[in-house]
Formats: structure tokens, C-alpha cells, sequence
């Protein structure tokens, strides 16, 4: 579908309008089930599957970054990474009891998604260099110093205690949503539609083709496979 699509005009009798596309959607319940496997795998010595999700959680970050340039509206750093300002008055408002419909991420929810990219793509990023003291090493671990990647492997298990506790108040806020606010996120994320009285009535969102979203995914494969390989 391209174009700007007229709100609702596909949506079904309760009135629900697309709000996220195929794509955000499959990276996100992917990504649940990598970081699961990333961390199950290493906690049973499984190093080879724990190299393999690794991977491929790479490959799914490095496409969400360019999807986060070229994908739906919604799916896009310019919809969502908004200044601290509007960030804190968002938050300001919900405190207030206001209502603020978005479509997407709002504000504060948007920076928490940047947080989590971020740290997600700095884990895989030192995964790379990291050794287990043992007989596995990342990839890219004989290009440094073993001191160096001794040093980056302890960031490595450190960071990822980091993310838990991300990821703890990333569900503890979509689960504020949905019990507090009545606002059900969760039920979006699987299906990609809101109720039409959740999002801005201005809101005129774009969906881009799924072939620009394979392109960019092959495009990010070929980038970490190129690294694996070297
Ligand atoms: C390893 C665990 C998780 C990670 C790393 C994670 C990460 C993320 C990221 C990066 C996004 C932004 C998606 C995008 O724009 O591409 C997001 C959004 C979202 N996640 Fe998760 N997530 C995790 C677990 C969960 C779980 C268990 C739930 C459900 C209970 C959940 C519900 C949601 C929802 C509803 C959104 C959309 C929020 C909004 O409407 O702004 N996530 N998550
Ligand atoms: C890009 C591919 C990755 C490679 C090559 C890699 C490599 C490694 C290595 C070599 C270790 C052992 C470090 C040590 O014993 O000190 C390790 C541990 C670990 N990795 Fe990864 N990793 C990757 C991605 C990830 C990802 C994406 C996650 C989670 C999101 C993750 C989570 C962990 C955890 C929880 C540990 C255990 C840390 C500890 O016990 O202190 N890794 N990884």
C-alpha cells in the first residue's frame, strides 16, 4: 500500500485504524523471542546458538535503523524522537489525567525505544569482540588485544543486566496502559490497529511497500554476514 491512506477507510466495524505495519511488528516479537534465546542459550553453554541469535538480532536492529529512515510514518525516528521538552510535557500531562492520543510511540515512550535500540545494538556490537574465557570467541575478537576483549566481554554480560531492567519498565509501562489508562498497546503491536479515539485525528499516516522493507533487510544481512565472515 503507498500513499497516504484515508484513516479508517479500511478499518473494520469497531472503527480500528492501521496504525503499525508488518514490519515494526515482526521485528518487535522477534526480537522478544532473540533476546529470550540470546540469553537461555548462553546460561546452558549452547555458544554456537547464542553466536546465531546474536546474529540475527544484529541483522533485525540494523534494518529497524534504516526502516527507522524509510519505513511507514510510524516507523520512523522523525515520528517518534521528539525533543526532551515535548517528552517531559507529555509526561507533565499524563499527570494531569490529560488524554494524548498518538498514533505511534508518543514522546516518552519513543525515547525508551531509542534507549532500547540503542543497548540492544551495543550488546550484539560487543558480543562481537567478547571470548568466554574458554573456547569461544565473537568474531571479530581476534582483531583486538585479548586484554581489550576480556574487557569488553564483562561489558557485555554487565550491559545486558542493564537491558533487563529496560525491558522490566518497558512491559511495566504497557501494562500501565492497558490497566490503568484502558489504552491496550499490546493488542496494537500484534494486530498494527488502534481504536480511532487512541490516535490524533490529524494523524495522516503512510504505509510503505514490503519490498523496501525486505530490500533494507537483505541489505542488513549482507552487512553482518560480511562481519561474521571477515
Ligand atoms: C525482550 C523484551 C522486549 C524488548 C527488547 C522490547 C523492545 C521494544 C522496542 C524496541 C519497541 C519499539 C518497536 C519499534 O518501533 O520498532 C517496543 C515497542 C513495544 N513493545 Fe516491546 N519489547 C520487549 C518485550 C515486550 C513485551 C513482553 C511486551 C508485551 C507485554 C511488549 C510490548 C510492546 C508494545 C505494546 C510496544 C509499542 C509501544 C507503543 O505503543 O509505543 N514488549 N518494544
Ligand atoms: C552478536 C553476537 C554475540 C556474540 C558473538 C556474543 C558472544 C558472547 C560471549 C563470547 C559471551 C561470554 C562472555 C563471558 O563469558 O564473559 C557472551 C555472554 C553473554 N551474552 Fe553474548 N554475544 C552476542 C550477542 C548477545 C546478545 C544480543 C545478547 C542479549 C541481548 C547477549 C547476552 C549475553 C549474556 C546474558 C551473556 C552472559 C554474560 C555473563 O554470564 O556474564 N549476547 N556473549
Amino acid at each position: 500500500m503507498t500513499g497516504t491512506e484515508p484513516q479508517g477507510a479500511s478499518a473494520p466495524a469497531q472503527d480500528q485504524v492501521r496504525v503499525w505495519d508488518v514490519p515494526v511488528r515482526v521485528f518487535h516479537w522477534s526480537i522478544v523471542v532473540l533476546v529470550t534465546l540470546s540469553w537461555a542459550s548462553v546460561e546452558n553453554g549452547y555458544m554456537k546458538l547464542h553466536l546465531w541469535s546474536g546474529l540475527t538480532l544484529l541483522t533485525l536492529l540494523l534494518f529497524r535503523i534504516a526502516w527507522g529512515f524509510v519505513g511507514s510514518t510510524t516507523a520512523r525516528f522523525a515520528d517518534f524522537a521528539q525533543r526532551p521538552a515535548s517528552a517531559l510535557a507529555y509526561l507533565r500531562a499524563m499527570a494531569r489525567g490529560e488524554h494524548q492520543p498518538h498514533a505511534g510511540h508518543n514522546p516518552a515512550g519513543g525515547w525508551m525505544v531509542l534507549l532500547l535500540l540503542a543497548v540492544l545494538l551495543l550488546q550484539a556490537a560487543t558480543g562481537l569482540f567478547s571470548n568466554d574465557g574458554v573456547r569461544f570467541n565473537g568474531p571479530l575478537a581476534a582483531l583486538i588485544s585479548s586484554r581489550l576483549s576480556d574487557r569488553l566481554s564483562s561489558l557485555h554480560g554487565t550491559m545486558f543486566n542493564f537491558i533487563l531492567l529496560l525491558v522490566w519498565m518497558h512491559v511495566v509501562a504497557v501494562l500501565y496502559y492497558r490497566f490503568v489508562r484502558g489504552e491496550n498497546l499490546i493488542a496494537a503491536m500484534i494486530s498494527g490497529r488502534k481504536p480511532r479515539d487512541e490516535i490524533s485525528a490529524q494523524a495522516a499516516l503512510k504505509f510503505v511497500p514490503l519490498r523496501w522493507a525486505l530490500l533494507c533487510l537483505v541489505l542488513a544481512a549482507g552487512i553482518v554476514w560480511w562481519i561474521a565472515e571477515s
